[in-house]
């Protein structure tokens, strides 16, 4: 039977049974590469992860096997002046950081390079598990530019100062070990195994209280606030966890040893 018709130009979206939405950037012959087009379908296909009921988690890759993403597509950069520049930097970081603000858990499957926009992509997601061929770079400078869709400000909150400094002034390519080492993904496995992994991941997240995990994301996200104020946030959401159906569940199995059956109230 053939597969049904993708509802985006440039990716496909597939959920599976377990209420994973699998999204792969499908543009191989451009090695994914991010242009206008890709970007609207990625905020489309977001906002359906967030409006249908079925989507618990999210899987984000690229096909082929050569890339997630080798950045922001360069044939578009012709036209491209200081203010239409600025435009589409913010027009580009509204869209990874809408990923980034997704109450349902989105982890990156990193099967080959990811460059520039495309490192920036995975860097937007909660979590990064990369096949052990992929390759993470941010080679801006090399074209006169600089990372524009959040690298200079999410990759030195991910793995510090330093090591964001030296990847971004050299535009040196990194490998997935020397990725795994310094904290920029998750896990490294070999590529058969990529996609089963991440979805692994995501399977694990989904089983918890979904209200839970949607307030831990959120809390997480207040770590660049003063510490105080981010002490506030978290009691803040503590409290709202606690006026939930799924916390009464989840003590109540505790205390009977059943296993909890969350409903999402
Ligand atoms: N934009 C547009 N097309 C791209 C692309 C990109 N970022 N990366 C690869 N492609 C295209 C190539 O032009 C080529 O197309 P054709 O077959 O039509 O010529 C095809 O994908 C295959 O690529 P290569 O032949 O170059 O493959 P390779 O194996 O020899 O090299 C690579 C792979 C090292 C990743 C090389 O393609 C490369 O350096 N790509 C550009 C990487 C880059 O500079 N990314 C940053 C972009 S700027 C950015 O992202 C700004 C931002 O912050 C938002």
């Amino acid at each position: 039977m053939e597969a049904p018709a993708s509802p985006f130009d440039t990716l496909l979206y597939n959920v599976d049974a377990d209420g994973i939405a699998v999204i792969t950037l499908n543009r191989p012959d451009k090695l994914n590469a991010i242009n206008t087009q890709v970007l609207a379908d990625l905020q489309r296909a977001f906002r359906q992860t967030r409006s249908d009921e079925r989507v618990r988690g999210v899987v984000l890759t690229g096909s082929g096997e050569k890339a997630f993403a080798a950045g922001a597509d360069i044939a578009e950069f012709t036209d491209l002046d200081a203010l239409e520049g600025h435009r589409f930097a913010l027009r580009g970081q509204a869209i990874l950081t809408s990923i980034e603000n997704s109450p349902k858990p989105v982890v990156a499957a990193v099967n080959g390079y990811a460059l520039g926009g495309g490192c920036e992509l995975a860097l937007a997601c909660h979590l990064r598990v990369a096949s052990e061929n992929a390759q993470f770079g941010l080679p801006e400078v090399g074209l006169g530019l600089i990372p524009g869709y959040g690298g200079t400000q999410r990759l030195p909150r991910l793995v510090g100062q330093g090591l964001a400094t030296e990847m971004i002034l050299t535009g040196d390519r990194i490998t997935a070990e020397r990725a795994h080492a310094i904290g920029l993904v998750n896990h490294v496995t070999p590529s058969s195994d990529l996609l089963a992994k991440a979805q692994e991941i995501v399977g694990t997240i989904v089983s918890k209280a979904p209200l839970a995990v949607a307030m831990a994301l959120n809390a997480l996200r207040s770590v660049d606030l003063p510490q105080a104020q981010g002490l506030q946030m978290e009691a803040a959401l503590f409290g709202q966890a606690c006026g939930t159906e799924d916390f009464q569940e989840g003590v109540h199995a505790f205390l009977n040893k059943q296993k909890p059956e969350f409903s999402g109230r």
